[in-house]
């Protein structure tokens, strides 16, 4: 059933430049990523988020863009990205894109033409003020690495706003025009067949911002519309939205109000993500437990995103002073892997010191918890991050495929490559590659895969009510899951201590409790059923009903 498929999808972000060159340019590509795909299909992801594609100078990655219409040449063409449509579809994989209209890069003809003159008719595309703006060194998004959010333009004579980078000027969402042009965007890729997008920067990509005061306003009703033309384009379509903003106005991005869900589908669940670090780091769960107690509820067809890790820095802005300097002390313990001052800008599995257990631990966790879950390329097989690269291109090296040249991810020289391939220590791609982990029946990369299988069975995860049970031990979460389709109950424990957990209180008269998924075996169920065991890092995944 097609209905609300989003709330069961797996999601697995690609960074495409990243994943597989199929030419030996050393830049991954379209044609790279379209013979892959048996491969995300086979470890049971549904969902493929490309990060952005477009033509790009590629001063961020591609955040910075100089033609929506248009497939980045090293990457392919649009004929290249129709045929991953395709092959994407005959695998039963959906293709969601990056979305980026809060900017463009200072290179788009856009803003070239913007700035040229005063009389131009894309002149109001940008924000300009004649004025020097008061407080234009104030709202920076990266902090260190960028110098206010008002440039002054020599051309122009005038300044310019941007959110991010200077080389980032911000669309003026002030004009009509604008969005006119972005509700072409969003139509012409549903054309091409992709099956939602990625909106980057949700708060700042509807806001206003005056040169006058410093203060921006933010215009919510703009979110009713790309809902709108996503349901007339292709109705299923969604929206995955990027919004790191405080309690009071998550839901402002999802419904107008009195429970509508007339804007957008999805959020990224960025209080959680912060909160299961803090939890990890603690080992202990209470953190958790308090992000789901006091999570606003979404409207019936909204949705939370589950991620433990993705393409930007772990970012702990939500958490206290002294609960941020936990996370750093436990995972970032040395200055160079921290970003922004808010953030951890590694990859998971070293900063959990590649124990095993304790990832095994953090992936179910993740996976478990209320939403739809987002795997990011490389967590599969616990890829490392290489810290001599800047920023956040630590963790956006190649995937690691096999112990061949460029681990096999491009055939051209080691120098050519769009970022070099982890080649040394624990995380070196001829100890971490994929080739490695299929031969091995006890790899992560298989864990990985029955763990996906498992959950693909557990449409209650996505879809359906979570509580959470008191167990008296700060270290171990009981949370279980009652829907339409059965019932689940879970057990993590996030301390490296054996325990043993009442899980009566979680037990109603009608469940039927069998295993489905546990870190170890624990033998049959006792019967009848009052206490079960859990290892230090352990995780049980129990059905209790089964709706045929
Ligand atoms: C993306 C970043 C990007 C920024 C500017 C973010 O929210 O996730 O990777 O640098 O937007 O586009
Ligand atoms: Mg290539």
């Amino acid at each position: 059933m097609a209905e609300r498929w989003y709330k069961r999808a797996v999601i697995y972000s690609v960074e495409v430049d990243a994943f597989q060159d199929s030419n030996g340019d050393g830049v991954g590509d379209l044609r790279g990523l379209i013979s892959r795909l048996d491969y995300i299909a086979g470890l049971g992801a549904t969902y493929i988020w490309l990060n952005p594609i477009h033509p790009t100078p590629g001063k961020d990655d591609g955040y910075d863009g100089t033609d929506y219409y248009q497939v980045d040449p090293r990457l392919g063409t649009l004929g290249d990205f129709v045929d991953l449509i395709d092959a994407a579809n005959d695998r039963g994989l959906r293709v969601m894109l990056d979305l980026v209209i809060n900017h463009t890069s200072d290179q788009h003809p856009w803003f070239q033409a913007s700035r040229r003159s005063r009389d131009s008719s894309l002149r109001d595309w940008y924000v300009w003020s004649d004025e020097e703006p008061a407080h234009k060194d104030e709202g920076a998004a990266f902090p260190g690495e960028q110098h206010g959010t008002w440039t002054k333009d020599r051309r122009a004579k005038a300044w310019y706003f941007h959110r991010f980078y200077d080389f980032e000027p911000s669309l003026n969402h002030a004009n009509p025009a604008v969005w006119d042009e972005i509700r072409r965007i969003v139509t012409f890729w549903l054309h091409l067949g992709v099956a939602g997008f990625r909106m980057d920067a949700a708060p700042f990509s509807i806001e206003h911002p005056d040169p006058r005061t410093g203060s921006a306003s933010r215009d919510y009703d703009r979110l009713r519309d790309i809902r709108r033309w996503l349901s007339w384009t292709q109705g299923d379509a969604i929206v995955l939205a990027e919004a790191n903003v405080p309690d009071d106005e998550i839901l402002r991005y999802v419904s107008s109000g009195h429970d509508n869900d007339d804007r957008l589908h999805v959020l990224f669940n960025f209080r959680l993500n912060a909160r299961i670090a803090l939890a990890l780091a603690r080992r202990d769960v209470r953190p958790i437990v308090w992000a789901l107690d006091t999570a606003p509820q979404l409207p019936e067809n909204a949705q939370w995103a589950t991620f433990i890790r993705n393409h930007d820095e772990e970012d702990l802005s939500q958490l206290t002073d002294e609960e941020r300097d936990e996370v750093f002390a436990a995972f970032a313990p040395e200055e160079s892997m921290r970003l922004y001052g808010r953030g951890i800008r590694r990859r998971l599995a070293p900063m959990l010191g590649g124990d095993r257990r304790w990832l095994e631990l953090a992936y179910s966790l993740q996976f478990t918890l209320p939403g739809t879950p987002i795997l990011r390329y490389g967590q599969e097989i616990g890829m490392g991050e290489d810290l001599r690269l800047k920023q956040r291109d630590a963790i956006r090296t190649p995937m690691q495929w096999s112990d061949a040249i460029n681990a096999g991810f491009s055939t051209a020289p080691a120098d050519r490559l769009i970022r070099p391939v982890i080649a040394e220590g624990d995380f070196d791609y001829r100890r971490i590659n994929v080739a490695a982990q299929r031969r091995d029946e006890s790899s992560l990369l298989l864990w990985m895969s029955r763990l996906l299988r498992t959950l693909r069975e557990c449409p209650e995860i996505g879809d359906s009510s979570c509580d959470v049970l008191e167990t008296g031990i700060p270290s171990v979460l009981m949370h279980r899951f009652t829907g339409p389709h059965g019932a689940m109950l879970f057990l993590h424990n996030v301390a490296d201590i054996p325990r043993t957990v009442d899980v009566t209180r979680a037990l109603t008269a009608e469940d039927a409790p069998s295993e489905s998924f546990a870190d170890d075996d624990y033998g049959a169920l006792p019967q009848p059923l009052v206490t079960l065991p859990i290892n230090g890092y352990g995780y049980r995944w129990i059905r209790l009903r089964f709706v045929p």
